[in-house]
């Protein structure tokens, strides 16, 4: 579990999986603006994520055996419709880290703990391919601000039947 300061194997490393931390901000905010085109902060996805904080307890930080930052993934709450979800992203993976496995190992256990914590379903924007095999698919009727692609709006239940008749557009969180 994230906090408990797991080893967990991609490949070849054994990475510290924990959650992110205040001091661990700035090097995750590097990875994402290496990993990411310039302008990342202008995609729509971030609309949602002005002024409200992430979910603490679900931000995760991998880092190698020297310490160095290898990946990181975080979480938002959000609305859609009326209906409390998750936000998963952005989720990055170092270049010279990619392919390993370590994004697979963010995903399934950063998932794991938002089940165990009581979230019902988990939406991001991202390509179905990567995601379809982490059992996200297509969300029809949920609508993110525009412009996004529809195809590139996915979801997962964490309970069975979590996103049936949930539609409508995403929304900031309000407490
Ligand atoms: C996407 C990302 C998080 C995946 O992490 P990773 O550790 O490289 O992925 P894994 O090792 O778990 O999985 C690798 C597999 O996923 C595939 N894959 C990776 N990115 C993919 C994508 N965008 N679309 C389809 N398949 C993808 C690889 O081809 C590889 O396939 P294989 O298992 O058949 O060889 C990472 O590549 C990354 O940080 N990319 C840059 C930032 C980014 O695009 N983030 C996601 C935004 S939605």
């Amino acid at each position: 579990m994230l906090g408990a300061r797991p080893v967990e194997r991609a490949g070849a490393v054994a990475y510290d999986l924990r959650r992110e931390e205040p001091g661990d901000a700035w090097e995750v905010e590097a990875l994402f603006d290496l990993c990411f085109a310039p302008g990342r902060e202008a995609l729509s996805s971030y609309r949602l994520r002005e002024g409200v904080a992430p979910l603490a307890g679900l931000c995760c930080v991998a880092r190698d055996p020297d310490g160095v930052l290898a990946a990181a993934i975080r979480y938002w709450p959000v609305r859609v419709g009326e209906a409390a979800a998750l936000l998963l992203g952005p989720i990055a993976v170092h270049p010279t880290r990619q392919g390993e496995g370590l994004g697979a190992l963010m995903l399934q256990e950063s998932l794991g703990r938002a089940a165990a914590a009581g979230h019902r379903r988990v939406l991001l924007v991202g390509d179905a391919p990567y995601y379809g095999r982490f059992g996200f698919s297509r969300l029809d009727g949920v609508e993110m601000p525009p412009p996004t692609n529809p195809a590139r709006v996915l979801g997962l239940p964490l309970v069975p039947g979590a996103w049936d008749g949930v539609a409508g557009p995403v929304g900031q969180w309000r407490p």
